[in-house]
This record gives C-alpha cells, sequence and structure tokens, in this order.
C-alpha cells in the first residue's frame, strides 16, 4: 500500500501544534509551540490570548513542520485538525487553518477528536500496540477509562463526575504556591516527601471518579495549617489518587477480561503514576504502555495518527467542518 502522510494541527487549548506522520505511526517531524510563558503570568490559560496566539504562530509552526519532515504542501495526502473538545476561539484556528489548506490543495480534510488523539500518541511510541485495551485518558480536561475496541470504536466505561485529575493536580499546586501549570511541579516536589498524610479517597458502584473531594480537603488542610509539610501532601495527594485510578482500571480489565492497559493524557507523564501503573501490571501480568513525555501532552503527531485510521476507515470531513468545544469520544 502507498504510504499516507497527515499534516496533523493542533490548537484546542495553549499548545500549537503541527506534525507531518507517516502511515499514523512514524512522525516525521512534531513542532510544537507552547505558551505556557504567556498564561503563566494569569495562573492559567485566558482563553482569548490562547486564541490570538494561535493565530499569529500557526503558519510559522506549519512551514517548520514541513521543513523538519523534509517535506512540501504537495507531498501531503491527508490535512488534519482538532475540532474538539477544547476552547472555542482556539479550536477556529486549527480548524480554519486546516480547512483553508485542503481546500487550496484539494486534499482531504479530517476533523480528528483531540481525546481519541490522546489515546493514539500511544501507537506512535509502540509499534506492537493494537486494539482491543483498556486506555485511561487522564489530561486537564478529562478523566475517561475508555475500553477501545477498536481504532474508530470507543466505548466509555467510566469518567470524572466533577473535576479533571489535571485540574486537581493545577489545583494543588497552586494552594501550596508551585504556580502553574501544577503537575510537573507537584511531581517533583512529591518525589522528596513522604504520602503520610491521610487524605479521601471517592468510589462509586460504576466505573466513575470524583477528585473533588480530594481537592477540597487540601485547600482545607494548607487553610488551617499554611507550614504543613508540602512535600508530604504533594506525595500524599499523587498516592490517593493513583490508588483510585488503579482500583478502576484492575476493576474494568477484570470486567472486560483485558489484559493491555495504556495511559494517556498529559497527567500521564507522571512519574510516580507511571511507576506505580508498571508495579500494577506485574502483580497483575497486564501489558501496561504509556506515551514518551512528550507525546503525553497536547501535541499534533498524536492528532495526525488518530487521523490516518479514520481516513482508512473513510470518515473524512467536509467543508462545513466546525469546532465543537465539548466534543464527545
Ligand atoms: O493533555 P494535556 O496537555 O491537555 C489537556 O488535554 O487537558 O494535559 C495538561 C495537564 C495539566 O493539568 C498538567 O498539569 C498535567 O497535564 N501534567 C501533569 C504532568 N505533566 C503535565 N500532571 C502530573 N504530572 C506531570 N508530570
Ligand atoms: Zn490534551
Amino acid at each position: 500500500m502507498k504510504d499516507i502522510l497527515v499534516l496533523g494541527i493542533e490548537s484546542s487549548c495553549d499548545e500549537t501544534s503541527v506534525a507531518v506522520v507517516k502511515n499514523g505511526r512514524e512522525v516525521l517531524s512534531n513542532v510544537i509551540e507552547s505558551q505556557i510563558k504567556i498564561h503563566e503570568t494569569y495562573g492559567g490559560v485566558v482563553p482569548e490570548i490562547a486564541s490570538r496566539y494561535h493565530i499569529e504562530a500557526i503558519n510559522g509552526v506549519t512551514k517548520e513542520a514541513l521543513k523538519r519532515a523534509n517535506v512540501t504542501l504537495q507531498d501531503i495526502d491527508v490535512i488534519a485538525c482538532t475540532y474538539g473538545p477544547g476552547l472555542v476561539g482556539a479550536l477556529l484556528v486549527g480548524v480554519s487553518y486546516a480547512k483553508g489548506l485542503s481546500y487550496a490543495l484539494n486534499k482531504p480534510l479530517i476533523g480528528a477528536n483531540h481525546i481519541q488523539g490522546h489515546i493514539a500518541a500511544n501507537y506512535i511510541c509502540h509499534e506492537d500496540l493494537k486494539p482491543p485495551f483498556l486506555c485511561l485518558v487522564i489530561s486537564g480536561g478529562h478523566t475517561h477509562l475508555i475500553h477501545i475496541k477498536n481504532y474508530t470504536e470507543f466505548e466509555i466505561l467510566g469518567k470524572t463526575r466533577d473535576d479533571a485529575i489535571g485540574e486537581a493536580f493545577d489545583k494543588v499546586a497552586r494552594v501550596v504556591g508551585l504556580g502553574y501549570p501544577g503537575g510537573p511541579k507537584v511531581d517533583k516536589l512529591a518525589k522528596e516527601g513522604t504520602p503520610n498524610i491521610a487524605l479521601p479517597k471517592t468510589h462509586f458502584e460504576n466505573l466513575d471518579f470524583s477528585f473533588s473531594g480530594i481537592k477540597t480537603a487540601i485547600i482545607n488542610m494548607h487553610h488551617k495549617n499554611p507550614d504543613i509539610n508540602k512535600a508530604d501532601l504533594c506525595a500524599s495527594f499523587e498516592k490517593t489518587v493513583t490508588e483510585v485510578l488503579i482500583e478502576n482500571t484492575k476493576r474494568a480489565a477484570n470486567q472486560l477480561g483485558i489484559k493491555t492497559i495504556a495511559l494517556a493524557g498529559g497527567v500521564s507523564a507522571n512519574s510516580y503514576i507511571r511507576e506505580q501503573f508498571l508495579k500494577f501490571g506485574q502483580e497483575e501480568n497486564l501489558k501496561v504502555y504509556y506515551p514518551e513525555p512528550v507525546l503525553c501532552t497536547d501535541n499534533a503527531a498524536m492528532i495526525a495518527s488518530t487521523a490516518y485510521y479514520n481516513y482508512l476507515e473513510g470518515n473524512t470531513s467536509n467543508m462545513y467542518l466546525n469546532a465543537v468545544p465539548n466534543l464527545k469520544i
């Protein structure tokens, strides 16, 4: 079969990213321009500012992605972009740009689901990984336990009823004064601490999650005792949320008789979570996969990968493609 080159575009939040990926798995380039430094001042992503920076960045990032891949636009077979979920103004930049390219070049357009993109990051890093498997998508916007039945067929088994796990990481970081984005900072500080603080865990009959209780408990603890050991608090937070993630994943794996687990999304870059899932995999005789850190957080290579599998299924989009901020998987 002829090689398929997909140009992927990601602009759902605060990263402008463009990638060229061959046959869904081989990354020829993956340029990521992060706006973190700009939003840091505000303690979080400011949607309007994000949209404006995407507009400024997207052309240059695309040129750089083509250059690094050593290809021209004529060599590209498919144009893909994230169309949801995400910030509407930010998404519209990528969607409009992709539509323009697709129309001008007369090449097929694929609107990709950002959550499916996070899952596909695992295909790039692990050539042996094939559906079916279970994927725990843990990011700033999502906490989903998903049965990946096929490359384009998904079933949500459980999800958060309130905060996404990444939001909880970012909130804990803010409370203890680590700043934004909090996840990587909590990860680092937790290594110096001992998980000796009891924190609440929420369980449900089904496979849903909840992280607002633990977040509030930490806010209250810190409020009552500002001298509390921050490293111990971060370590205890990580330990408690990881236990819940593993408990639900274990239940799902047992229920479905699935032996392969993948992690995805920004929070799957967390070193403690990765380590504990590997241990869990060894104990339960399960194969555990996660992407390399740069492919855990937002990037366009994962968007090109999921778009490739949709292209093979004939799931192309047309010029009516629009941003869908609350798109479900
Ligand atoms: O996947 P992502 O880049 O964007 C969304 O789709 O939401 O995830 C961003 C989230 C943020 O909440 C960030 O704090 C968290 O991922 N994150 C981490 C780590 N690296 C990023 N959380 C914990 N440990 C990390 N090392
Ligand atoms: Zn994401």
